[in-house]
């Protein structure tokens, strides 16, 4: 590529690095280059319309043309488009949206720490537990445990705890002090035979067991995702987090619970926590927080940790952790304006009076012969593709399924993501019904297509 051709396409291939992609393919296939949006839908830079089946990355809440939000960027910009917290210093917006954000969390979450990523707010929650234990005079007590297809980025840390193989593979993670224990799919990983309840009892009978190995001395925390997001869409099987929860109170395991893809409405309550009867100590937010019109994240703790954090600095003055962008007082001032949505327009009562309907398209998918499995809550759902549906095989990574149907759905003006052998499907909270359908014909006609493609290739 040289440096004289001179559309996007080509510059493109050039000079970005692009994440989650085939670096190498890049060079031959280019990015398809998304140049505006409006409402439920995006555009490229053809003019092509797309209805945006995962809100992008899990994140766009509320579209792509909330008007409310640029008008609360442009504002904070023209008054104070720059301040931080560091050394005592604050600034309006920041302490406006700690008020409301502490105010929507759940019970005794009454403090947060900023940053501007989920995988950050992840970073911190590894960094506090261990300066935590630190404190408390328990050194030993330092591993965390996550869980095998969970999600929490791919910082250091945050790739540590997420239980991917292909995050983990020749980037020396993870660090040695996190362990993964089962996924919550009966699907994926029920032994042949056996009942939901029976899979939830011996999975979570495996995490006692791996907490008794370890010793219960040297755990500190245990994280996960009320609906694991990108490992795969995995509902959780009823009773799960309740064994778990009582699992960790029994040994003093901290619970912190991931909410970037769950919170604010995406589950039909305004946290997963509420949709499960989760009880965090700690929780990490971002995408939804700002409807992802800018980059903010948080990480919320409980009076506890925060009175621990205090005495941190009755011994060693400053608290030593900050982020330049920590509570950008444009991003701050955008979430603000987010979280006043949500209220105003009861998105989480818009949530759950769409949901059923799109859970109905969903589960009209479940007899398709390339359907193994139909999943999903409120407005995230999977459509798992299999290859043998009564043996519940996926197609092998040669035969390049996933970005078959997505392409294929891409054809017909519809965006959805495939990754780990399903189709996942996160559209804009504001979605009504005639996106679910556009959204779910798209799909439909993609899954036959693919049918008579896989025949016309036995
Ligand atoms: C549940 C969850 N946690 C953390 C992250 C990481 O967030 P970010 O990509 O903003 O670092 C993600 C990203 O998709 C996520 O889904």
């Amino acid at each position: 590529m040289t440096k004289t051709e001179s559309t996007a396409w080509h510059q493109d291939i050039a000079h970005v690095v692009h994440p989650y992609s085939n670096l190498d393919a890049h060079s031959t296939l280019g990015p398809t280059v998304i140049a505006r949006g409006d409402g439920c839908y995006v555009y490229d830079e053809h003019g092509k319309r797309y209805i945006e089946g995962m809100s992008g990355l899990w994140c766009a809440s509320l579209g792509f043309s909330e008007k409310r939000l640029v008008d609360a960027a442009t504002k904070q910009l023209n008054t104070l488009p720059y301040y931080h917290l560091f050394s005592h210093r604050s600034h309006p917006p920041g302490i406006a949206l700690a008020q409301a954000l502490t105010a929507v969390a759940p019970e005794g979450l009454n403090h947060v720490l900023f940053s501007s990523s989920g995988s950050e707010a992840n970073d911190a929650a590894v960094k506090l537990i261990w300066y935590y234990n630190n404190l408390l005079g328990r050194p030993q007590k330092k591993k965390i445990i996550s869980r095998l297809h969970g999600y929490h980025g791919v910082t250091v840390a945050s790739g540590s705890l997420t239980g991917l193989a292909h995050v983990h593979r020749d980037f020396d993670l993870p660090l040695p002090r996190v362990l993964h224990t089962d996924c919550p799919s009966h699907y994926h990983f029920g032994l042949p035979g056996e009942s939901e309840p029976a899979f939830t009892q011996r999975i979570t009978d495996n995490l006692e067991q791996l907490i008794l190995k370890e010793g219960p001395e040297t755990v500190a925390a245990f994280i996960a995702e009320p609906v694991s997001g990108a490992g795969g869409v995995i509902v959780p099987p009823a009773g799960y987090f309740e064994r778990v929860q009582a699992i960790l109170k029994k040994y003093d395991i901290l619970f912190i619970v991931d909410e970037v893809i769950t919170g604010f409405g995406r589950t039909g309550r305004m946290f997963g926590c509420e949709t499960y009867g989760l009880q965090p100590d700690m929780m990490t937010v971002a995408k939804g927080l700002s409807g992802a019109y800018q980059p903010i994240s948080g990480l919320l703790l409980t009076d506890a940790i925060h009175d621990t954090l205090r005495a941190g600095s009755r011994k060693h003055g400053a608290f030593a952790h900050g982020l330049t962008y920590a509570a950008h007082p444009v991003a701050a001032a955008v979430a603000l304006e987010t979280l006043h949505i949500y209220r105003d327009r009861d998105i989480v009562g818009h949530v759950r009076e769409v949901a059923p309907y799109f859970l109905e398209k969903l589960d009209a998918l479940a007899d398709h012969p390339l359907v193994g499995q139909v999943r999903g809550v409120g407005l995230i759902a999977a459509v798992e593709i299999t290859a043998d549906k009564a043996a519940r095989k996926p197609f092998e990574p040669t035969a390049g399924m996933g970005a078959w149907i997505q392409n294929r759905t891409m054809e017909y003006g519809v965006i959805v993501r495939t990754i780990a052998h399903c189709v996942a499907l996160c559209p804009p909270l504001i979605s009504e019904r005639q996106h679910i359908d556009e959204l779910f014909g798209g799909l439909s006609r993609a899954l036959d297509d693919a049918l008579v493609h896989v025949r016309a290739n036995k």
